[in-house]
């Protein structure tokens, strides 16, 4: 069977193109059979054009026209007409094709799920059969966003000076904070391989190898628990370079977001963008990664509620906790007790036993602890939020880390629902001093926030050796709206530093030995400074195209349950295979 020899992409033709004779090659969107005439709507990525059968033509081709079902996949030749009733919805509304030639190059069982971008179908069914999902306009168009913004990508960092270098993917397990995707060796019978979490360590290997500055759209790997914005295999933009410090690796790449939004968006975004402290942060917003498109920020309340009568409150003070509150424009009378009590069930999730709710008016305020406070107290509280008449304030008071998880939940929760997050608007901010070592409470031992290999900022080089908690460090995160799109930072050249680092973090010479010895090696032999950051280019990705989830942007994504619902993997394998790795499944139980 031979194949047509296509004249236009099924969304290209326009008035322009009346008269000429064409060939479309395509999937029949539908088959409508209205006697003597018979139409198609013919689809490939670009779009629609509606063909024509009519009785002029061969009854043997009108035969073959009208056996065409959804899906078919067909060659149509004909002539470019004028519709006589124009479809303004359809770019290509305003002709139609007079099919004078049809091949059928093959027929379709009836698809599982329908061929349409607004289709309202299970997600599993959809990542099922994702290659038909992948046939509407929507998909096509992310994939087509994603390639896109991969060339500039790659064209913007060759333009600075970046050189693109793969990195291995077979590499040895590093702790780097989620856990590993195991490989079985066969070769080393009982070790393992690991798929990278992140390329880290062999860029810093590059800059000691005198790449200078390195970058490499990458595949990434983490067994962590899925959500939207998190997927088991993922793509980084990783950058690394030497010679630098953190105001030049935020200035090369305040220059790439700029071009992204013009190029890919025609937003021309303003640059510098803010700096917010971690502190700060976590203090305004309750968030490492704020969404600045709203305000509620957080108050905190403590002093003022130190001595009160309400045990909730002081207990959590006497704990080391803190009282704090959001103030919510002109929300007291939307937010109904019901409404409230749902608010008080979500934040149950991030460790918060309660939350406490007070509605001003123009001469009172009312709340759920009104007996405990006096009417003066309430006032008092309500105006250190700058609270208003019909304005609605949301209490919790715990263990520091609650209360910020709790109200940074709420306050962009609660922005969604009154529909104040708007989709058009993109706040791009830095996160910076984050603290250099975070506080494992399950183990109450201290880990690096970021990784070992971050510096402190020059002022807590000190700190590493007397109050090493209290050290920031030279890491910056870049956020859009609420989303972490990447991080990074400036890492630590000078060995003396390094030891004062794992010296922090109690580890053993073993240790060090054992999960970093290559890198500390490597690290003698005459080391740049340097620094870096990684991007999720799904989520970039996925911010960009409007979507919910990086599902969206991503040809084949796993599930819920880390599973490729296409060719079902993970999957068992053969005993033999087993046997050659020296491998022996657990009887499970
Ligand atoms: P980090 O761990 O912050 O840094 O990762 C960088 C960015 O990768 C994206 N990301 C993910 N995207 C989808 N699914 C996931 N499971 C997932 N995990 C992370 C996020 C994140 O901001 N080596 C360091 C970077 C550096 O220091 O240069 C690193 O990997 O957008």
């Amino acid at each position: 069977m031979s194949v047509y020899k296509r004249t236009h992409m099924c969304g290209e033709l326009r008035k322009e193109n009346i008269g000429e004779s064409v060939v479309l090659n395509g999937w029949i969107q539908k088959r409508r059979n209205l006697g003597g005439l018979i139409f198609c709507d013919v689809r490939d990525k670009t779009g629609i054009t509606q063909v024509v059968f009519n009785d002029q033509i061969p009854q043997e081709l009108f035969e073959r026209a009208d056996k065409l079902r959804s899906e078919y996949v067909v060659g149509i030749k004909g002539k470019v007409m004028e519709r006589e009733s124009k479809n303004a919805d359809l770019p290509t509304g305003d002709i139609e094709v007079f099919a004078d030639d049809l091949i059928i190059y093959s027929e379709a069982d009836t698809p599982p799920i329908y061929i349409k971008d607004d289709d309202n179908v299970d997600d599993n069914l959809r990542l099922k059969y994702r290659y038909l999902d992948l046939r509407k306009k929507k998909m096509q168009d992310n994939l087509t966003f994603r390639h896109n913004l991969a060339k500039l990508t790659r064209d913007y960092f060759a333009e600075n000076g970046f050189t693109e270098v793969e990195t291995p993917v077979l590499i040895k397990s590093t702790p780097e904070g989620a856990r590993d995707y195991l490989v079985p060796s066969r070769v080393n019978q009982g070790k393992f391989y690991a798929l990278p979490q992140s390329p880290q360590m062999f860029k810093q290997l590059l800059m000691v190898g005198g790449t200078d500055r390195y970058v490499q759209i990458v595949k990434c790997f983490r067994d962590e628990d899925l959500r939207a914005d998190r997927q088991p295999e993922f793509t980084q933009i990783d950058l690394e370079m030497s010679f630098v410090d953190v105001d030049d690796v935020i200035e090369i790449q305040e220059g790439y977001l700029k071009r992204v939004f013009k190029e890919m968006k025609g937003i021309d975004i303003e640059t510098p963008f803010p700096r917010i402290p971690y502190d700060e942060a976590m203090n305004r917003y309750g968030s490492d990664k704020p969404d600045t498109r709203v305000g509620f920020e957080l108050n905190d309340i403590t002093d003022m509620v130190a001595g009160c009568g309400f045990k909730v409150f002081t207990d959590a003070i006497a704990a080391g906790g803190s009282v704090r509150g959001i103030c919510i424009t002109g929300a007291a009378e939307s937010y109904t007790r019901k409404k409230i009590d749902k608010l008080t069930e979500q934040v149950k999730s991030y460790g918060a036993k309660g939350m406490v709710w007070m509605k001003v008016a123009e001469n009172e305020v009312t709340s759920s602890v009104n007996k405990f406070f006096s009417p003066e107290e309430l006032k008092a509280i309500a105006d250190r939020m700058e609270a208003k008449a019909g304005d609605l304030i949301l209490i919790i008071s715990d263990r520091n880390k609650v209360v910020y998880d709790s109200l940074g939940f709420l306050r962009r929760h609660i922005a969604d629902e009154l529909g104040l997050l708007d989709d058009e608007q993109y706040n791009l901010l830095w996160v910076t001093d984050f603290p250099l070592f975070e506080h494992d409470e399950e183990t109450d031992t201290y880990h690096a926030m970021h990784h070992p290999f971050t510096s402190p900022r020059e002022e807590d080089a000190d700190l590493l050796k007397t109050d090493p908690t209290k050290a920031k460090a030279k890491a910056y995160d870049i956020v859009l709206n609420g989303v972490e799109l990447g991080g990074g930072s400036i890492r630590i050249h000078d060995r003396h530093m390094q030891e004062d680092m794992f010296r922090a973090l109690d580890m053993s010479q073993e240790d060090i030995d054992e999960k970093f010895g290559f890198l500390v090696e490597a690290f003698k032999y005459g080391t740049p400074p340097h620094g870096g950051l990684a991007y999720g280019l799904d989520r970039l990705v996925m911010l960009l195209t409007g979507e919910k989830s990086i599902r969206e942007v991503i040809a084949f994504p796993k599930n819920q349950n880390a599973q490729c619902m296409v060719s079902e993997a993970p999957g068992v394998v053969e005993e033999e295979q087993l046997d050659e790795l020296g491998i022996k499944i657990k009887e499970q139980e």
